[in-house]
């Protein structure tokens, strides 16, 4: 961490959540806590919970959660530092430039560094382009239709044909040696000397979603190979973490994404309008890449080549699109072959119509499906249909799976009450059963939920330390039998300890402080969630006190299991057996 924890926790007590977050959200006080709509989520409803007591937010929608340092970093997709700063700005703080942590200062100044060094070559690149030995650069790109203002607003350059040019002027601006080779762009060798990763290229900077250069693609001029070359990923460029063109689509002000396969569909799409169109880097979509993108639209337009490969690509990206929750359309691009070709030979109306046009995802798939039999067949039709009735069980919701089955049937010619009955024996047979509720009608069958008990000690877990976090007078009870050490898991366990350490050195407990000890986003939603869950809300003391001790001895139990179960000596073994036995006579008494 760049600032001491003492520091954060100033900013962070000083900046009050339901105020903070009064400023992005409305809010409605309910009882003790305030409520809105998530804003990391779309829904109707509010489930989105803000506490002034813990000064914490938790969406029971969706999951995410921390306290106003996390909202911030999650609403304005500041790093923790940017967002440090910017709520010490807030609250009229003025941060301290130096640090006492020598280790992360270096790690920082370091990574400020790497972005320096792309930075810079980005510029140099840029300013290569324009200049007479960058000529052919410039014509290839203008040849492919692109404006001066487009190469400009990408920041598209050239390479030298000196195999050490830019090497040489990012020593003349003085970077180290070690430096460099970490940027990915200078490669060392112990014969050849250094050298620079792209030359005699067309570079393309690749932006993060706060406009800075992290890497480069660089496309040969002509048909020479590989026809693009990538920086590897460094200390800055995580490719699974970043989209070509996200930094412009996302202030597009679209409800979508159009998700093209290269950095030229990007630029040429862009240049016609499409800011919305974004492109994975180099490297197949990812469910990061998904997640990222779901920060920003509900709704993704696929717009792949229209060959094998992109076919196969837009199969793949389905279902990991899918299951961050996004809606997906697929652009048919015929006869050309991408976004680009298409733009340049029909323009940008023709797109649009294109847009208009595109096809529900399932259906794609299932025409693609549909390829590989002989539908003249009697056999092949029969295969097909069966197939495609399998697939319908991806659908829980009786409702939207008949929408589809109806479609189908449509396109096809088939009877919808055949296909349904086709459809419903599919589900009998893999264990999905029926139910009564529409929603839950294809839901699996108790007997094939597995991690069901897993879930449930975690539910525990997240119990107890919520009731600890609302009644701090219970520590000395649960202490006697449970110690940060039943929390099994990495993260519970880690919060849990900040919190027994808390309490036994001050007395009372403050969550939104414990935060501050995590510092990656997916880690501070599972700590807002251990410390929001929602407790039984009864008057009943006796009700609640069988809660508790329930919850306790399932997670000592749980715990003891786990310990016996990798027990290697006798004397473990040993303590296991007196442990399971005082559990026997384990009771909290509220
Ligand atoms: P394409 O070959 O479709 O690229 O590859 P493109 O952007 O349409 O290129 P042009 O129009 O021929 O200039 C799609 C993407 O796959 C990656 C690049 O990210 C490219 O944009 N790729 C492709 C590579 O990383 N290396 C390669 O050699 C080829
Ligand atoms: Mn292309």
């Amino acid at each position: 961490m760049f600032y001491s924890d003492d520091i954060i926790e100033e900013i962070r007590s000083r900046n009050d959540i339901v105020d903070v977050i009064s400023g992005y959200v409305k809010l409605q006080k309910k009882g003790s806590s305030y409520f809105g709509l998530c804003p990391f989520h779309n829904e109707k409803s509010p489930s989105f919970s803000v506490s002034q007591t813990k000064q914490m937010y938790y969406c029971f929608g969706c999951g995410a959660g921390g306290n106003v340092i996390t909202f911030i970093m999650e609403y304005e997709n500041y790093s923790f530092q940017e967002a440090i700063k910017y709520l010490a700005d807030r609250c009229g703080m003025s941060l301290p430039k130096a640090d006492e942590n020598e280790v992360s200062k270096k790690q920082q100044s370091e990574r400020k560094i790497l972005l320096d060094i792309q930075k810079t070559a980005a510029k140099y690149y840029y300013y290569l382009l324009g200049q007479p030995q960058g000529k052919q650069g410039l014509n290839y790109l203008t040849g492919r239709g692109l404006s001066k203002e487009t190469i400009t607003r990408f920041g598209l350059g050239y390479s030298s044909k000196f195999g050490n040019d830019l090497y040489k002027y990012l020593k003349s601006k003085g970077y180290s040696d070690a430096l460099l080779k970490e940027s990915g762009l200078i490669t060392f060798d112990e014969r050849k000397g250094a050298y620079d990763k792209f030359w005699n290229r067309v570079m393309y900077p690749i932006m993060d979603v706060n406009n800075r250069v992290i890497g480069f693609g660089g496309r040969v001029m002509g048909d020479g190979t590989p026809k693009y070359l990538n920086s590897p990923e460094t200390k800055i460029f995580d490719k699974s973490r970043n989209l070509y063109g996200l930094n412009f689509a996302r202030i597009s002000r679209k409800p979508y994404f159009i998700i093209c396969e290269g950095y030229m569909d990007v630029i040429s799409m862009h240049q016609a309008g499409f800011t919305n169109a974004i492109a994975s880097l180099g490297t197949a979509f990812t469910s990061p890449h998904a997640s990222l993108i779901k920060r920003y639209v509900d709704e993704v337009y696929l717009a792949y080549d229209s060959d094998g490969a992109g076919i196969k690509a837009a199969l793949r990206a389905i279902p990991i699109l899918k299951s961050a929750g996004l809606k997906i359309k697929i652009i048919h691009m015929d006869p050309y072959k991408d976004p680009d070709e298409f733009i340049k030979n029909l323009g940008r109306d023709a797109f649009e119509e294109r847009i208009g046009k595109a096809e529900n995802s399932f259906l794609f798939e299932i025409s693609v499906l549909e390829k590989s039999y002989d539908l003249n067949d009697p056999q092949g039709k029969t295969d097909f249909f069966n197939a495609a009735a399998k697939k319908m069980l991806e659908f829980n919701q009786e409702l939207e799976r008949n929408n589809y089955i109806e479609a189908i049937c449509r396109r096809y010619g088939i009877d919808f009450k055949d296909m349904q009955k086709l459809v419903n024996s599919y589900g009998a047979r893999i264990g999905y059963v029926e139910k009564s509720d529409p929603e839950r009608a294809f839901e699996p069958a108790k007997s094939i939920k597995k991690p069901v008990k897993e879930e449930g000690i975690l539910t525990c877990q997240k119990l107890l330390l919520t009731w600890l976090v609302e009644d701090p007078s219970l520590f000395p009870k649960v202490e006697k039998y449970i110690s940060y050490e039943d929390f099994l898991d990495p993260v519970y366990q880690k919060a849990a300890k900040l919190l027994f350490d808390e309490y036994n050195r001050t007395g009372k407990v403050t969550p939104a402080r414990i935060m501050n000890q995590f510092e990656d986003k997916e880690e501070h939603n599972i700590v807002a969630s251990l410390f929001n869950t929602n407790l039984y809300d009864s008057t009943d003391k006796n009700a609640k006190e069988k809660a508790l001790n329930e919850a306790v001895i399932k997670i000592k139990k749980h715990s003891i299991d786990h310990i016996s179960k990798n027990a290697k000596d006798i004397q473990t073994l040993q303590a296991v057996v007196k442990a399971r036995a005082s559990l026997q006579t384990l009771h909290i008494s509220l």
